[in-house]
C-alpha cells in the first residue's frame, strides 16, 4: 500500500497544541483536513492561530502569500463528530485519558466507513488497549508526532497486536509524503523515544543527587563534550518538570518498577515545589528577569608540558593524539595499556571504574581518568576525575595537557563513568534492549533518537563507533561499583560482543 493521496480527507480530533500543529501538516500537504474539539470555538480559533504562524513565516520570507491561503483554505473547523463521515484517516489528539479515548474511538466506528483508517497520537497509552474493545481494532494505529509538530521530523508509526501491517505501511508512507521522517515501532511503554531517552535525564539527574558536578557544569559537558543540544537540566526546564515527570513515571510503572527507570526524587521536588521549569520562571535554573545563570565550574592549571607519551591504543580517544600535535605538543608512542603519561600523571579513558579502584587494580599512581566526547578532534571541553589522593602537581599537569590541546577542563567527584560515557553507555543499553524485544529495528531505533529528541548520532551507531566491548565494560562496572540492576548489560550487548559484530550488521 502506499501513501494515502492528496484527495483523501483527514480529520483531527483535538485542536490543542499537538491537534493543530498536525492539522497544518497535512494541510500544507494538500490535505482537505477538517478540525473538531469538544470545546466550542476551539477549532476555529485554532486555525486562526495556525493562520497567524504562518503569517509569521511569510514576514520572514520562508513561505509565499499564495501558500499561506492554500493551507487556511483546505482547513475546515467542525463542530460535530458526524462531520467526519467521509473521512480516510481520522487523528485523535484529545486529552491523555484512556478510557476518554477508547469512547471517542467507539463512536467514530458508529460513523465512519469502514476503510477510514483510524490513529492516535498518544504518548503514553496503549494501542493494543486503546483498539480493544473496536469491532475493527486491526483499523487503529499511533501516530504519534513530536511537539511542535510542523517542526519536528519524526513519526512513530505504533503497532499495537491487532493493528494490520498494510495501514502501518500505509501511514508511514503518507508521513513520509508529508516530509516526516517516520519509523515502525510497536506498543510498548514509551514507545521508542521516550523509553529509550529515560537515561538522558536519569544519569544526570544521578549525578547531581550525588554531588558529581553541579547543573551548570553537567548541562555544559553534555553539550560541549557530549555533542547533545542541551543538557539534562536546561532541557527538562524547557520541556517542564510535571511532563517530564509524568512520562518517566509512567513509563517506570508501566515497567513494573523496572528500576532503569525509576524517577528522581530531585525531579520529584521541583515539581512539588511548583518550580517546572521555564514556563513557571524557575526550574533548576531561574528564569526571573535579571536572575543570573550560574556558570560550569573548571579547572585550570599554570603548568607548561610539551610532551606526552602514550601507551598502546586510546581506543575511541585516539584522536586526541593528532590533537595534542597539533597544539605543538609532542606525542612519543609506546607499547602499553592505553594510557597517556605526562609528567607524573596518567590519563585514561574511563572503563567504568572509580579513579581510586582502578588505580589500585592496575597499579597506577597519579590516574586522572577522562570522559567521553562525540569527537575528540573538535570537543571544546571534557570531563576528568581523578583518585583522591592524587599529587596536586601531577593533577596540574594532566589539566594542563588537556588545555594545552584546546579543552576547557571541568572535574566531577570520582564518579564511575563520569557524566557523557556513562549517559550513552546507558542510552545505548536502553536501544539494545528495545532492540532485542523488537520494539523496532536498529536504524529505526537510531533515527528516532536523532529525529526525535536531536541527538548527535543514534545510541546503537554510537556504541558500534565506541566499540561494544567496551560499552559493555563499562556497564558491568557500573553495576558492580553501585551494585544495582539499574546498571546491568543488555543481553543483546553481550551477545554482539561475544560474536564479534556491531548492532548495525
Ligand atoms: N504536548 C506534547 O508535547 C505531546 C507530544 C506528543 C503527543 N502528545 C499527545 O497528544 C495528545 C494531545 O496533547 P496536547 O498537548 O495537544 O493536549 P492539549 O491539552 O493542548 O489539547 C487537547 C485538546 O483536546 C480537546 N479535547 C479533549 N477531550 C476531547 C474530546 N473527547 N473530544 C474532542 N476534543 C477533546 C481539548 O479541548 C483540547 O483542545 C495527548 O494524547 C498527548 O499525550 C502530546
Amino acid at each position: 500500500m502506499t501513501a494515502l493521496n492528496k484527495d483523501a480527507r483527514i480529520a483531527v480530533i483535538g485542536a490543542g497544541a499537538m491537534g493543530a500543529g498536525i492539522a497544518q501538516v497535512a494541510a500544507q500537504s494538500g490535505h482537505q483536513v477538517l478540525l473538531l474539539d469538544n470545546r466550542p470555538g476551539a477549532a476555529a480559533q485554532a486555525i486562526d492561530g495556525i493562520d497567524r504562524q504562518l503569517g509569521k513565516r511569510v514576514e520572514k520570507g520562508k513561505l509565499s502569500v499564495e501558500a499561506r491561503a492554500a493551507t487556511i483554505t483546505r482547513l475546515h473547523a467542525v463542530e460535530a463528530i458526524e462531520a467526519l463521515a467521509d473521512c480516510d484517516l481520522i487523528i485523535e489528539a484529545i486529552v491523555e485519558n484512556l478510557e476518554v479515548k477508547r469512547a471517542l474511538f467507539r463512536q467514530l466506528e458508529d460513523i465512519c466507513g469502514e476503510h477510514c483508517i483510524l490513529a492516535s497520537n498518544t504518548s503514553s497509552l496503549s494501542i493494543t488497549s486503546i483498539a480493544a474493545q473496536l469491532k475493527h481494532p486491526h483499523r487503529l494505529l499511533g501516530l504519534h508526532f513530536f511537539n511542535p509538530a510542523p517542526i519536528m521530523a519524526l513519526v512513530e508509526i505504533v503497532s499495537g497486536l491487532a493493528s494490520d501491517p498494510a495501514l502501518a505501511e500505509c501511514l508511514y508512507d503518507t508521513a513520509k509524503a508529508w516530509g516526516k521522517k517516520p519509523v515502525h515501532t510497536r506498543s510498548t511503554p514509551g514507545f521508542i523515544v521516550n523509553r529509550v531517552a529515560r537515561p538522558f535525564y536519569a544519569e544526570s539527574l544521578r549525578l547531581l543527587q550525588e554531588g558529581a558536578a553541579d547543573c551548570p557544569t553537567l548541562d555544559a559537558l553534555m553539550r560541549d563534550a557530549g555533542g547533545f543540544a542541551m543538557g539534562a537540566f536546561e532541557l527538562t526546564d524547557l520541556i517542564g518538570h510535571d511532563v517530564n515527570y509524568a512520562v518517566t513515571c509512567s513509563v517506570f510503572d508501566a515497567y513494573y518498577g523496572d528500576t532503569r527507570f525509576l524517577p528522581s526524587l530531585i525531579q520529584k521536588e521541583l515539581v512539588d515545589a511548583g518550580r517546572l521549569g521555564r514556563k513557571s520562571g524557575h526550574g533548576f535554573y531561574n528564569y526571573a528577569q535579571g536572575a543570573v545563570r550560574p556558570q560550569p565550574a573548571i579547572v585550570g592549571s599554570t603548568q607548561i608540558v610539551e610532551t606526552c607519551v602514550v601507551e598502546g591504543d586510546l581506543g575511541i580517544a585516539d584522536p586526541l593524539i593528532s590533537r595534542l600535535r597539533e597544539h605543538n605538543v609532542e606525542v612519543i608512542r609506546r607499547d602499553g595499556q592505553g594510557v597517556l603519561r605526562v609528567g607524573d600523571a596518567v590519563l585514561a579513558l574511563s572503563d567504568g571504574r572509580l579513579a581510586c579502584q582502578r588505580a589500585k587494580e592496575d597499579g597506577l599512581r597519579n590516574l586522572i581518568l577522562l570522559d567521553l566526547a562525540f569527537d575528540y578532534e573538535k570537543a571544546s571541553r571534557i570531563a576528568i576525575s581523578c583518585q583522591a589522593d592524587i599529587e596536586p602537581t601531577a593533577l596540574e599537569q594532566g589539566i594542563a595537557l588537556l588545555q594545552k590541546a584546546g579543552f576547557t577542563v571541568s572535574q566531577l567527584s570520582d564518579s564511575p563513568a563520569l557524566a557523557v560515557l556513562r549517559t550513552v553507555a546507558m542510552l545505548a543499553n536502553e536501544a539494545a534492549d528495545a532492540l532485542l524485544q523488537g520494539v523496532a529495528c536498529a536504524a529505526d531505533i537510531d533515527l528516532a533518537m536523532r529525529a526525535g529528541v536531536n541527538y548527535p548520532q543514534g545510541p546503537l551507531a554510537w556504541a558500534d563507533t565506541i566499540g561494544l566491548s567496551h560499552i559493555l565494560k563499562v556497564l558491568e562496572n557500573l553495576q558492580a561499583g553501585y551494585g544495582e540492576e539499574r546498571y546491568r548489560p543488555s543481553l543483546l550487548l553481550r551477545r554482539r560482543v561475544a560474536e564479534g559484530r556491531t548492532f548495525h550488521d
